[in-house]
């Protein structure tokens, strides 16, 4: 294991450790170490939003954060994310409105709404629009997210 870094973290609420290489992202890690598939590599730079997870309560790119600096922090990756039979909110309008055609951009997409909606409970379709400009969809044409975005922001407030 020489050149390998030993790594404590906390991933969904659970202490996990794993070896890693100091170049290798956080998102390499959580795919091939720890086989969470949720997070997905589409541009792997910064720039489609597929890899989000939520790293100390912060958004980020996990393609764009080293897996060295996750020690010691709690993430939050979509397989965190609701339950198979009780979906969070954000899922069950993304699967009421349709709001996604191939998935791969989803899983970002809903940790990042998810992010959004737990500092702003009601945003406006501009404010949504702007949160999520980070994130990339190649087939949906992002009304039918926004509009996800909106009913589950609804759901949520009336459920609180
Ligand atoms: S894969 Fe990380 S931002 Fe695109
Ligand atoms: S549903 Fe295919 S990229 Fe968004």
């Amino acid at each position: 294991m020489a050149g390998k870094t030993h790594i404590t973290t906390t991933i969904n609420g659970e202490r996990t450790d794993f070896l890693c290489e100091p170049r290798d992202s956080l998102l390499d890690v959580l795919r091939e170490n720890l086989q969470l598939y949720g997070a997905k590599e589409g541009c792997n730079n910064g720039n489609c939003g597929a890899c989000n997870v939520v790293m100390d309560g912060r958004l980020v790119n996990s393609c764009c954060v080293l897996a060295v600096e996750s020690a010691g922090c709690e993430i939050e990756t979509i397989e965190g994310v609701g339950e198979p039979d009780k979906l969070h909110p954000l899922q069950q309008s993304f699967l009421e409105n349709a709001a996604l055609q191939c998935g791969i951009c989803t899983p970002g997409f809903i940790i990042a709404a998810k992010a959004l909606l737990e500092q702003n409970p009601d945003p406006s379709e501009h404010e949504i629009r702007w949160w999520l400009a980070g994130n990339l969809c190649r087939c949906t044409g992002y009304d039918k997210i926004i509009r996800a975005v909106q009913d589950a922001a609804a759901r949520m407030r009336e459920e609180a």
